[in-house]
């Protein structure tokens, strides 16, 4: 594993160039981006939401990107998420959204940035929808949450947060947002975090991940679990027997990933959300989904030769 975890930590760093994605971006939607991306446009980003729905998924749409370098920025992806949502519920699919704060001005303003979610979260309630913060890397996690809290007592039905299991303090936060009436997405953890912050070993983060995932169905209003990691999900339908969560819980994957495991798992008969991707800054967002598994790379380099 720990080969995997290197290979990981390299990836991370090296993609984070600036050169690096500029060459990577230069000819749009390429190096096996496809397979984890819906497409550049809310279009296609729609029309993928549409496919899922007839194979018995449900969807969260995600607008790609992050860090923007300004709040005009900020303001136009904001400005978009509200346009993803009334878009949805015009073509009669769940006006469903996945966002990252800093994406919406957290970086640069953290006012601004609760202004603008606030209005993707307003557009969401008028429209019978749901808002879901993504969580980014351990630097942000402070604001997210805090930002999350502020918008969750207000608008306890419309937004829902994430928490990473590689984190140690991930523990701590959810006992402390139990009381919102917590509506939350439990997943491993995406980014390169030190040793310091997060378990380094698959194993112990696993282990974190059952362990929140039992307080979670017990005691939270609503748990997304996101894996694709079969031993969780297998142990996520014992303890949802176990503590009579049904109804409170669902299964959520990325697009693109395990999609076999995702079809069966709908045959079975269980709620399963499909995260679905779509804008032209797909590059940070990729990069993750290879750094999650090194055969991944194969895609890649199978991809510059045809
Ligand atoms: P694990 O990595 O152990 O993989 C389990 C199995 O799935 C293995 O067989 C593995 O090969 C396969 N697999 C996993 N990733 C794959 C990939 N990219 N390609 C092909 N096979 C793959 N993270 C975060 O930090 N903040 C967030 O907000 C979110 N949001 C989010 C939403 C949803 C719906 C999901 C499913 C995941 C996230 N994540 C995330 C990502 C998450 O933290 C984690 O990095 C990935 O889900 C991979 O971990 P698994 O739980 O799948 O387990």
């Amino acid at each position: 594993m720990a080969t995997a975890q290197t290979f990981r930590r390299v990836l991370l760093g090296v993609a984070g160039n600036p050169a690096v994605t500029r060459l990577a971006t230069r000819h749009g939607l390429s190096l096996g981006a496809r397979r984890f991306v819906a497409g550049e446009t809310l279009e296609e980003g729609i029309a993928a939401v549409r496919a899922l729905r007839a194979r018995g998924m449900l969807a969260t749409l995600d607008f790609l990107g992050e860090k923007v370098a300004g709040l005009a920025d900020a303001a136009e992806a904001a400005s978009m998420y509200r346009r993803m949502v009334q878009a949805l519920a015009s073509a009669g699919l769940e006006p469903n959204v996945s966002l990252k704060l800093s994406q919406l001005g957290l970086t640069i303003d953290r006012a601004s940035c609760e202004q603008n979610v606030r209005g993707v979260v307003e557009a969401a309630a008028q429209a019978g929808g749901f808002v879901r913060i993504d969580m980014e890397e351990s630097a942000l996690v402070d604001a997210t949450l805090e930002v999350y809290r502020t918008l969750a007592r207000q608008f306890p039905e419309q937004v829902g947060i994430v928490l990473q299991a590689y984190l140690y303090r991930t523990r701590q936060d959810l006992e402390r947002l139990l009381p919102v009436g917590l509506n939350v997405r439990l997943c491993k953890g995406a980014y390169s975090e030190p040793p310091s912050v997060a378990f380094p070993k698959k194993r112990d983060v696993d282990e974190s991940f059952l362990r929140l995932l039992r307080t979670s169905l017990a005691r939270a209003r609503f748990t997304a679990v996101a894996t694709h990691d079969e031993r969780i999900i297998r142990a996520a339908l014992e303890l949802s027997r176990e503590l009579n969560a049904e109804g409170r819980y669902e299964f959520q994957m990325l697009y693109g990933v395990k999609p076999r495991l995702a079809q069966r798992l709908v045959a079975e008969g269980h709620r399963l959300r499909i995260y679905v991707p779509f804008g032209t800054h797909w590059y940070p967002y990729f990069i993750r989904r290879l750094a999650e598994r090194p055969a991944n790379l194969a895609f890649v380099v199978r991809g510059l030769w045809s």
